[in-house]
């Protein structure tokens, strides 16, 4: 099935089961904007806390704050935000379609890849057993020539967005080629700057209303609650602060479901260090972050790192994790070296003095941050695409089924009576109300016990156990895992034991933990 489909099956999917609904749906929806359902929630709020467990709780030297969403307008002019914080744009004169201009072209990059990727599985093909990719990659003679035209295209392009070159960025689209997807033409206006931030007021008219912003990002909230969260809790450097919480960008190329969103949620975390230690600190995060989304088990092979090309003026290293989405490696995670920018430019605009008293130096300082910056939704994304499967079975039966981590899958674990009588249910309910203290657990006793089985397989959830007849007088059940389909007999009593472990963070924390 072609990549495009399946992300189509995913979106309806993710509606079908409660995962994830468009806003004001029975409105049309609203562009760009989502709402998650019953299971979306669950799934939402696991990867939330597997993030700020591993943070929060594995560090001791990280802590946790929750700032307002509107802040002193002033913030985002001191972080840059009002000037510059801009996507270049370009428009279609016949579809009056907009477009990110940078965006356009990192599709065109991404399609030479993708051909020289074809050449790549017709070799395999062709060759069977004695293929040998790397040989392959190096010698064929349109493999190469796609990866040259990859190449320039891509120096060009890092080149127009250094020197801020709009002008270079419109001709490099006409020189490619690239038609609106739309109307099919390549009759595009200039490319301009627009500012992505959403402005309202605050306070009546009369009181002298003042236009305020909502954040782009969390980490502002961070940087200014420096000096709070430094003092109170006497940190030493290195330490962290981190946060989880809604951004809004008024995205113009809003697409690919809830990849690119007006309203989304960030998981970020700001680590200050002694200035000359942040290169290094920098590797250290990279590694650590990486190890995290690995110790998931989506295999090493789907994610890679992108160094920045265009490093932000207050920037001296960057880099992004990348996740093998259904439309092609994408960001999901930034890790940025972010020098002493943020905190100096709050002391200018503030009037405050915002350093660190070193007490081994006894100088005091600006320290130096490392930003390490995930877009939850894009998680749950990668997380959903990444374990969706439709599978054909012995016999020609089909089924969807949704391989979640255990830790991060809405319900653990569905106890369902065989028949709805005999004292079944009763029984059933009775396990429910022991094992709901412990992990999420549910009942159901509504149709065959072959569609409740697929029912769970669609929603992820990792067990199901089945009352029957013999559970009255021997309080056993039969267990079932939702991705080998394969059933023990196990006690009652043993339930607990044997699926805590498996369905809780701790063993993903742990397994994250030796990774990094
Ligand atoms: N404080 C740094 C910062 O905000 P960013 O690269 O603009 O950096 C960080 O955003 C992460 O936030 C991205 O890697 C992505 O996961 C998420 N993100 C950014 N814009 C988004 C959007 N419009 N919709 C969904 N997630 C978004």
């Amino acid at each position: 099935m072609a990549q495009e489909d399946v992300f189509k099956k995913i979106v309806a999917h993710c509606k079908e089961y409660g995962f994830v609904f468009p806003s004001s749906d029975i409105y049309d929806g609203l562009g760009a904007v989502y709402d998650y359902g019953q299971n979306g929630v669950e799934l939402k709020n696991n990867i939330k806390q597997y993030w700020w467990q591993s943070m929060v709780l594995l560090h001791d030297n990280i802590v946790g704050i929750d700032s307002a969403i509107f802040m002193h307008p002033t913030i985002w002019k001191a972080s840059g935000h009002v000037d510059a914080f801009n996507d270049p744009l370009i428009d279609n004169r016949d579809s009056k379609k907009r477009y990110r201009a940078d965006v356009l072209i990192e599709d065109q990059i991404a399609k030479y890849e993708e051909k020289a990727d074809k050449e790549v599985a017709k070799g395999r093909k062709r060759f069977k057993e004695a293929f040998d990719e790397a040989q392959f990659r190096a010698t064929n003679p349109r493999v190469l020539d796609y990866m040259a035209k990859r190449d320039a295209l891509h120096e060009r392009f890092a080149a127009a967005l250094e020197a801020n070159d709009l002008e270079e960025l419109r001709q490099i689209i006409i020189d490619e080629e690239i038609v609106c997807p739309i109307s099919g033409t390549r009759n595009w206006t200039d490319v301009r700057q627009f500012n992505l931030m959403f402005a309202t007021e605050m306070g009546s008219t009369a009181d002298g209303a003042s236009k305020i912003y909502l954040r782009p990002e969390t980490a502002q909230g961070i940087f200014v609650n420096y000096l709070n969260v430094q003092k109170t809790g006497r940190m030493k450097l290195p330490f962290g602060i981190a946060q989880i919480g809604k951004a809004f960008r008024n995205e113009i190329v809003a697409r690919q479901f809830i990849f690119r969103m007006r309203e989304f949620e960030q998981m970020e975390m700001q680590f200050f260090v002694k200035p000359g230690t942040e290169l290094q600190w920098f590797e250290t995060w990279k590694k650590t972050r990486m190890a995290w989304h690995q110790a998931l088990g989506f295999g090493q092979e789907n994610y890679r790192f992108h160094d920045h090309e265009k490093l932000a003026h207050y920037a001296n290293a960057a880099a992004d994790i990348e996740f093998k989405m259904p439309f092609g490696f994408k960001e999901v995670e930034g890790v940025h070296s972010r020098t002493n920018f943020d905190l100096s430019q709050h002391a200018k605009f503030s009037g405050r003095k915002i350093e660190y008293f070193d007490p081994e130096t006894n100088e005091s300082y600006t320290p130096y941050v490392i930003e390490t910056s995930i877009g939850v939704d894009r998680m749950f994304l990668s997380v959903m695409c990444h374990s969706y499967e439709e599978q054909t079975l012995e016999g020609g039966e089909t089924r969807v089924v949704l391989h979640l981590p255990a830790a991060l899958a809405p319900t653990k674990l569905a106890v369902l009576p065989l028949v709805k009588k005999d004292g079944l249910p009763e029984k059933a309910r009775e396990i429910v109300n022991d094992l709901k203290f412990h992990f999420n657990t549910q009942y159901d006793e509504k149709d065959s016990i072959g569609k409740r089985y697929r029912r769970q397989d669609a929603v992820g959830t990792p067990y199901c156990v089945t009352v029957d007849h013999d559970t009255l007088t021997d309080d056993c059940v039969t267990l079932r895992d939702r991705d080998t389909m394969e059933q023990q007999r196990v006690r009652i009593d043993s339930l607990r034991a044997l699926l805590e472990d498996k369905v809780s963070l701790t063993s993903l924390l742990r397994r994250g933990a030796q990774i990094g």
